[in-house]
């Protein structure tokens, strides 16, 4: 794999309905699946009915699985937040993380609370709002160490 080139995408959505535990579990094991196979890494927050996902590889599969991600009647309103190339993974060892934010770290929940905050409250997000790219380079700066349940 070739790790000089890595993009990274981060986005926000909302679920279109309820979705149970084992709705959750569905996705995470079609991801996990998936993404060992692509060569994806990233991590999956779940709160109040808005996922925050970070998706990160090369860039042809990561477009790929963005847009199967897109056609996913599970969720909707999607907001791509930033996309980019990175010199290297933030989550390396995660096909898929999955955490909701009482399980972060102090500076990624208080990151990843605001972000959604925003998304709530406004509808769209840019990274070009500098609160924004403030907002997700804390919370993946914070993750450094931090370990979570794959
Ligand atoms: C919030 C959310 C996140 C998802 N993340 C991924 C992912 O990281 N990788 C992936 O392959 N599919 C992901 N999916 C599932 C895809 O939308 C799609 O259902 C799946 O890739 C289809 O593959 P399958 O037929 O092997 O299950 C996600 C779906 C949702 C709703």
């Amino acid at each position: 794999m070739q790790e000089n080139a890595i993009t990274q995408l981060i986005y926000l959505s909302s679920a279109t309905g309820h979705l149970a535990a084992d709705d959750l579990k569905q996705i995470l094991k079609s991801s996990v699946r998936n993404n060992g196979a692509d060569g994806i890494t990233g991590l999956l927050i779940y709160h109040e009915g808005a996922f925050f996902q970070v998706l990160e590889g090369p860039a042809q599969v990561v477009a790929e699985c963005f847009d199967r991600i897109e056609a996913d009647a599970r969720h909707g309103r999607i907001i791509r937040m930033i996309e980019r190339q990175v010199p290297a993974r933030a989550f390396p060892a995660w096909r898929m993380g999955f955490a909701r934010p009482e399980e972060l770290g102090e500076e990624a929940r208080a990151a990843a609370l605001s972000l959604y905050d925003i998304y709530s409250e406004s509808g769209s997000l840019s990274a070009t709002v500098p609160d924004v790219r403030r907002l997700v380079s804390s919370f993946l700066n914070s993750f450094t160490g931090l370990s979570l349940k794959q």
